[in-house]
């Protein structure tokens, strides 16, 4: 055994001495403060919840002698995105009634509620999980939301993928009574049995896990960058199996060589009776080999990177108890937003709403939360989530179109026709102000560069170009920036490493082309690497694969 397997990170013995994450959650909830201590903190994320502050006030609260303005992320779980009408509204309202007004959806097909203060954190996750969702897992060393396509397809595939994430979430569900003592109030069980996490053990994973099931030729859940990936396939109408990949992972720390994205490897393929198996002996691979001394190093990735993709077959193989199957090639993958309406193939329909930033709110000319609600609540209608932060209207009749279409309109909601590429497939994370990693700016700065941007592009009349613009307040990567064909990784204040080279398909990780640009400079940095893809571009070539083709010295030349 390694060294690093056997020292342990702190995070590690809060874990092993949180009786399944209960600690002292019970204890602190109940007392009249407005922050958690630390430990209580680390145990919150494997309940769904952040604990931050305002950082726009962070400073002028500390010359007042405040103490900081904090209050709470809470997340929920919802496999494959899927949030039906009760839960949605009950969101909607907790939204309003306890939290900042706005809903985040998430790039892993969750959803957010900012601002929450201790005082009602029960009350807000009591009523998540009295409306059919949950927060338990959305956040910690555990599985994360299972995601899948969005798309309600009534198909084969997608109806196999949708199964599978639920079948995977399920498996992977802690079993602890933490979660319904500390939020519900229930009181602890004393049996003679002590109480175990089959899968997990006391310590949980040494490090967040991430599962997407996609669907062939359909890469919206962004598959290359999971911990662990699957893709059911069919021949004629049989599911015969699933391939697996593993090992992707986005977060980096800037001038730390050994951290980096990864893109995930193929792994194999299983059978569909193996399916659960295989993804719990991959599970247990790296709960027992992940590193639990250095979190920077303990997601999967690193540890098929430092010990190879057949170190790592061997061992699921043992876990399993059986050999994996060569991996099958499967058709070219496309990138899907699903945005405007299709038919869902059961005669019902289903609407893509694009949402920026995810950010689900009110503003002046746009009403996206209240015209939401009343879809919702009118019409008993359910919504999925999907990878890049938009939603679905799903299981629409065809004489509700209308109806939907008018309420969209009044509220001021663009079709998909009308938003330019360059802003639909943009993704920013929310850094500035709740999130206490960020850097630099994202979310709030995004939307202002990608018009600078759209105004070059304009120029030369690539505007229509499907391109892809990721962002984010720190390295992290929380809007997978390493994915985009345009990343931008916040860091220092006002300032990002822009990346470049990815794909549209998202299958390929981008590079690093500048570090440090200034947010006033970017838009002048791009425009010149703008019109020299308009002047060399190949027939249909996007701007990701015209930077992967010419590379970094030949576009650097460019720009003296
Ligand atoms: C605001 C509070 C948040 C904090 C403190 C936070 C923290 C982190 C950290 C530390 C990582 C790096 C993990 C690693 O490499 O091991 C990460 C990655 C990531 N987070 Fe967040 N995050 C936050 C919000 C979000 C939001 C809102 C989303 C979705 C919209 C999100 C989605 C992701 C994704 C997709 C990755 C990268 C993929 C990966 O390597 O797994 N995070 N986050
Ligand atoms: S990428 Fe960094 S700044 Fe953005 S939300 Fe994630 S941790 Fe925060």
């Amino acid at each position: 055994m390694t060294e690093t397997t056997v020292r342990r990170s702190k995070v590690e013995r809060i874990k092993e001495q949180s009786d399944n994450l209960r600690g002292r959650l019970r204890e602190e909830l109940a007392e009249p403060t407005t922050h958690f201590g630390e430990e209580s903190q680390q145990l919150l994320k494997f309940h769904g919840i952040y604990q931050q502050d305002d950082r726009d006030e962070r400073k002028a609260r500390k010359e007042s002698a405040l103490e900081p303005d904090y209050s709470f992320m809470v997340r929920t779980k919802n496999p494959g995105g899927y949030a039906p009408a009760a839960f949605y509204l009950a969101i909607d309202a907790l939204a309003d009634s306890l939290g900042n007004g706005t809903i985040r959806a998430t790039t892993r097909q969750g959803l957010q509620l900012h601002g929450i203060h201790k005082r009602n954190l029960q009350e807000v996750v009591a009523t998540i999980s009295t409306h059919l969702g949950s927060t338990l897992g959305a956040c910690g060393d555990i599985n994360r939301n299972v995601m899948a396509p969005a798309a309600p397809f009534a198909s084969l595939p997608y109806v196999a993928a949708r199964e599978a994430a639920v079948q995977i979430a399920e498996l992977l569900t802690p079993r602890t009574g933490a979660y319904v003592e500390v939020w519900q109030g229930e009181e602890k069980l004393f049996t003679d049995e002590p109480e175990v996490e089959p899968i997990y053990g006391k310590t949980y994973m040494p490090r967040k896990f991430k599962i997407a099931v996609a669907v062939e030729g359909d890469n919206s859940v962004d598959l290359y960058t999971q911990d662990l990936g699957l893709v059911p396939l069919f021949e004629g109408e049989r599911l015969v199996g699933y391939n697996l990949t593993v090992g992707g992972g986005l977060g980096m720390t800037h001038a730390n060589p050994e951290t980096f994205p990864r893109r995930a490897d193929h792994l194999g393929f299983v059978l569909p009776e193996d399916m659960l198996d295989a993804v719990k002996a991959i599970v247990l691979v790296q709960r027992d080999f992940g590193d639990r001394y250095n979190r920077r190093h303990a997601r999967l990735k690193y540890l098929i990177h430092d010990r190879g993709l057949e170190w790592f077959r061997d061992q699921v193989e043992k876990y399993l108890g059986k050999a994996l199957l060569p991996w099958r090639p499967v058709a070219s993958w496309r990138y899907e937003d699903y945005l405007g309406w299709h038919p869902q193939g059961d005669g019902r329909y289903f609407l893509g709403l694009w949402i920026e930033n995810g950010r689900i709110l009110d503003r002046e000319g746009l009403y996206l939360k209240s015209a939401l609600r009343q879809i919702v609540e009118r019409f008993g209608l359910h919504l999925i989530f999907t990878p890049t932060q938009n939603l679905l209207i799903v299981d629409v009749l065809p004489d509700q179109r209308e109806a939907i279409d008018g309420i969209l309109q009044r509220a001021g909601i663009e079709t998909a026709d009308n938003i330019v590429p360059s802003h639909r497939y943009a993704m920013a994370c929310p850094a500035l102000p709740t999130c206490s990693l960020a850097l630099t700016e994202s979310e709030r700065v995004l939307p202002s560069i990608v018009e600078e941007l759209t105004a070059h592009l304009r120029q030369l009349e690539l505007a229509d170009t499907p391109i892809s613009i990721r962002m984010t307040g720190c390295p992290n990567g929380c809007a997978r920036p390493y994915m985009g064909e345009i990343g931008f990784v916040g860091s220092a204040p006002g300032a990002y490493h822009l990346f470049l080279g990815g794909n549209f398909e998202s299958t390929r990780l981008n590079w690093l082309f500048r570090e440090r640009v200034k947010r006033e400079e970017i838009a002048a940095l791009l425009a010149p690497l703008f019109a020299y893809f308009k002047d060399e571009r190949l027939p249909g070539e996007s701007f990701g694969d015209f930077c992967a083709r010419k590379g970094k010295a030949d576009l650097e030349a460019q720009l003296l």
